[in-house]
Parts: structure tokens; sequence; C-alpha cells
């Protein structure tokens, strides 16, 4: 694509830029070979598990926003892999993002799952629109909430194309108000603008802040990864929940801990926000 087509085509969208670089899409794929990363996916891979164990097979599901890790969700995908088979859609706006995604499950380990996947290159909320209405059973969002800006079209559509009992499963990577400068990752500026190190900034919904990454991570004076900076934008706790009510969900919204049963922890004790719709 070239930049004046990313241009237009990012109007609504300003920040996801550097997903349209198949350089920087690649580093940051690898960036996200980290513990953490595996662990949280694991957290919503057991999430899922609890959520959908009164659904009826097959599943309908939709990965929001997948990114380049199709590889992970193991418990996930064995039951979409067991007859009669389930089915996820893999959407992500980035062609590279998709491109890797691919990649990541081409081994033996995990090609089988291509029977259960379609990648889909398209804007989430294009790709909920042209959904039947009650298609979904599910739809996962990890570490992509706060890249949509317009939220309200988001609970909106996804009351549209979610069945009765249907779920949406969701981290949450900032709810808290209070935002540092200093990240492991990266550097986090507010409303475009940098502050100091020792200071906070203290964000309202409307708000956004720009994620940009060192080149090393827990290294600030690495640099920064050339090309790789996003922005994000915030939705309070307060504004979730009113949306939840008035599209009619009933609304998990807390540590994973409390939501899911000690035995299902399997011994991770991490902690990790994560938001439950359940249409009703
Ligand atoms: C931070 S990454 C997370 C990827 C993946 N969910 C994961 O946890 O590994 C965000 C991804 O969402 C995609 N994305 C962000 N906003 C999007 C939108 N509005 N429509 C479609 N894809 C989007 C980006 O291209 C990128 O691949």
């Amino acid at each position: 694509m070239d930049q004046e087509k990313i241009k237009n085509h990012f109007n609504n969208h300003k920040g996801l830029e550097m997903y349209f670089s198949p350089e920087i899409a690649e580093q940051f794929a690898e960036l996200e070979q980290n513990d953490k990363n595996f662990r949280v996916a694991e957290i919503v891979d057991r999430t899922i598990m609890q959520e959908i164990k009164d659904m009826t097979d097959p599943i309908y599901a939709a990965e929001l926003g997948g990114g380049a890790h199709p590889d992970r969700y193991h418990e996930f995908f064995s039951k979409l892999l067991k007859e009669p088979h389930g089915h996820i859609d893999w959407v992500d706006i980035s062609p590279y993002m998709l491109e890797l995604a691919e990649k990541y499950i081409s081994d033996e380990k995990y090609q089988n799952r291509k029977e259960v996947i379609t990648f889909i290159k398209n804007e989430i909320l294009e790709y909920l629109q042209g959904l039947e209405n009650e298609k979904l059973d599910l739809a996962i969002m990890k570490y992509v909430i706060d890249d949509i800006n317009n939220l309200d079209e988001l609970f909106k559509l996804l009351a549209l194309k979610l069945k009765q009992g249907g779920k949406i499963i969701t981290t949450i990577g900032y709810s808290n108000p209070k935002m540092k400068s200093l990240h492991t990752n990266a550097r986090f500026l507010y409303n475009g603008e940098q502050f100091p190190d020792n200071e906070i900034r203290i964000l309202k919904d409307g708000d956004n802040f720009t994620v940009k990454f060192f080149k090393v991570s827990g290294d600030p004076n690495s640099g920064y990864l050339e090309g790789a900076e996003t922005v994000k934008y915030f939705h309070s706790a307060k504004k979730i929940k009113q949306l939840a009510e008035s599209y009619g969900f009933d609304i998990f919204l807390g540590d994973w801990k409390d939501l899911i049963k000690q035995d299902n922890q399997g011994g991770e004790s991490m902690n990790q926000e994560i938001l439950v719709l359940t249409k009703k």
C-alpha cells in the first residue's frame, strides 16, 4: 500500500501505521514471544474454556485484531478441532500480521489449526458490520480493545452479531487512569505529548496515549524501535459498565482470578484484568 492510501485508510485509525510496515510487524511479532505474552494467552484460553462450556457445538468464534499468534490458545483450538469442527475468523486490518499469523502455525504442531481458521483482512467494525446478525458465539480481543476509538459502536455491533448467551472476552490493558511515562517496553505520551519520567497523567474518556516501543525491552536508553509507535484510546471502567448495560450485556470486569475457579488456574498467579460480556 502506498503512503497516500495508508493515510486515507487510517483517517479513523490513527496510530496503526506500524502494522503496515512488514519489518516493524515482524519485529513486533517477535517481541510478543515473551513469557508475559504466553501467560496472558493462557489466561485468555482458560477464560474461554470456562465461559463456553455450556455452549452448543459447533462454536463460531472471531478473534478481533488477531495479530500474529494463532500459535496460542491450545485448549480452545483442540476444542475447535474436535467433531463437529468449530470455526474461528481471525480478523486483522494488517496483511503483514496475517502473513505472520499463517507463518506461526505452519509447522507440523499447529498446521491442523488451518482447518478451523479463516484469515480475514478487514477492520474490526467493518468485519462485524458485514456479519450476519446473531452469528457469533464468541468474540475474543487480546491487547486490542484500546486500539478502538469508538467503543460505543463496537458494543452496539457486538450486541447485534452475538447469539443470545454469546460472549466477548477481552483483556483490559489500561483501565487505571493514572498513567506513567516510563513502562518496561515503551514510553507513553499523553494526547501526543511526552511528559517527565517522574510524573503521571490522569486519563479521561476521550483521551488517547501514544506508545513508543524501546529497541530493547527494559532499556529506555536503547532508543525507540523506528516506526513502532501506536495510538491507543482510554476507556474507563465506568464507561465500559454504562455501555454494557445500555446494550444488554451481563458484565464481569476485574482480575481473571476472581472469575476462574481455583483448580482451573493451573498454578498461574499473574494479575490480568479481563472483561467478559454476555449477551442477555
Ligand atoms: C497489539 S496487537 C495484538 C494482537 C493479538 N491480539 C495478540 O494478542 O497477539 C494489535 C493487532 O490488532 C490489529 N488491529 C488494531 N486495530 C484494528 C482494527 N480497528 N481493525 C482490525 N485490526 C486491528 C493490529 O493490526 C494488530 O495486529
